[in-house]
């Protein structure tokens, strides 16, 4: 291959770099995988909808997302584990959104400490899963705050993991000198990861966690607007349209199809964002024709990663970054934070 042009160039090129157990576990679902190919693939029933004879000139694909200013409408997904993928790991990732001038997401099941994380000086957010042992919680919180992560983000949809075939058909466990220091533990694998994770999780505990810490609470695999408007209720700061890269529950909706009844039910109470099968800037600008204050990518930083570390993940922002500018002017649009509406319409299938 030349230079890879796009995400779907990194995807292959990782593909040829990494092993069996490795390459079925960042590229996985859950299930048949419906929901893994239908969060791609749904992007593509949505048409834009062009106006011409705009001055687009000018044009900025920045905004803001819970107050802090980002460079593009596009942050790092937490994902787990990132050392698996290249030795420099999460460190490496963090130096790369840090120079696109966007956030990083740290995933519970990191391979590097919050502190190495910090260190790059990259914007960032501590995701959270729900653990059985609140004092296990409280630490892994209290270092994260201290460490200058200025949200959490707590993911929803796993009070117990998916089943992800894969896995088990290649046995993939992670390596043994790969350690996870905030789960307090050495090697894991995956499932023995959601030991550790609590499957009776309830709304009391997100109002619990926003008293508690007094950072901001992002939830992070809302897929309902039922759910939605609860978000609303019990304090939550913004919310995330996922289905944990279709890992989870397979069958559900793809995230792109769901998100306008989200920000429906949301009502401009707070922010929407959307992870899930976003693999080119024309997927971030319909997401944000349809009300998504911003976009996460989870296995796009992988590849970038796994193919050229720190640099292979900046250069897959930065090209997403030169599509989603592309993609503004040519619907007519000068900033990423006024996409109306009508820029997109539904195709029935
Ligand atoms: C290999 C892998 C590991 C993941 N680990 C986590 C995790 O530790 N915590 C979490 O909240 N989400 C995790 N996710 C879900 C991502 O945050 C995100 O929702 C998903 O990757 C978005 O879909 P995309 O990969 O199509 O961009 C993981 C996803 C992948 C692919």
């Amino acid at each position: 291959m030349t230079e890879p042009l796009n995400v779907f160039d990194y995807e292959a090129l990782a593909a040829e770099r990494l092993d069996p157990g490795p390459l079925g576990y960042f590229d996985g679902g859950a299930g048949d995988e419906h929901t893994l190919r239908w969060n791609v693939e749904a992007f593509a029933h949505w048409r834009l909808r062009p106006r011409v004879l705009v001055d687009v000139e000018a044009c900025s694909p920045a905004t803001s997302v819970l107050g802090q200013e980002v460079s593009l409408p596009v942050l790092v997904a937490p994902f787990a584990y990132q050392r698996v993928l290249h030795p420099d790991g999460e460190p490496a990732l963090a130096r790369a959104v840090e120079a696109a001038g966007s956030i990083m997401c740290l995933s519970t099941f990191a391979s590097a400490t919050v502190e190495e994380v910090a260190d790059t000086g990259v914007m960032r957010w501590f995701q959270l899963y729900a653990f059985r042992d609140l004092g296990v919680r409280r630490a892994v919180v209290d270092r994260a705050r201290a460490a200058g992560y200025s949200a959490l983000v707590l993911t929803v949809d796993t009070p117990v993991l998916g089943r992800r075939e894969r896995d088990f058909r290649t046995g993939f466990e992670v390596p043994a000198e790969i350690t996870v220091p905030m789960a307090g533990h050495g090697a894991v694998t995956p499932l023995e990861t959601s030991k550790l994770l609590s499957a009776s999780v309830t709304w009391r505990d997100v109002e619990q966690l926003t008293a508690d810490f007094g950072l901001p609470v992002v939830l992070k695999g809302i897929q309902t607007g039922e759910d939605a408007r609860l978000a609303c209720e019990h304090g939550a700061a913004a919310i995330v349209v996922s289905n944990h890269g279709g890992r989870q529950l397979d069958r559900v909706a793809a995230t792109v199809d769901v998100l306008e009844e989200v920000v429906e039910a949301v009502d401009g109470r707070l922010e929407v964002l959307i992870d899930g099968g976003i693999r080119r800037g024309v997927d971030v600008v319909t997401a944000l024709a349809l009300g998504a204050r911003a976009a996460l990518i989870g296995r796009p930083a992988a590849w970038g990663l796994a193919v050229g570390g720190e640099a292979g993940a900046r250069q897959v922002l930065e090209l997403l970054r030169a599509e989603i500018e592309l993609a503004l002017r040519l619907v007519g649009c000068t900033s990423a934070t006024d996409v109306p509406r009508d820029r997109v319409a539904r195709q029935d299938r």
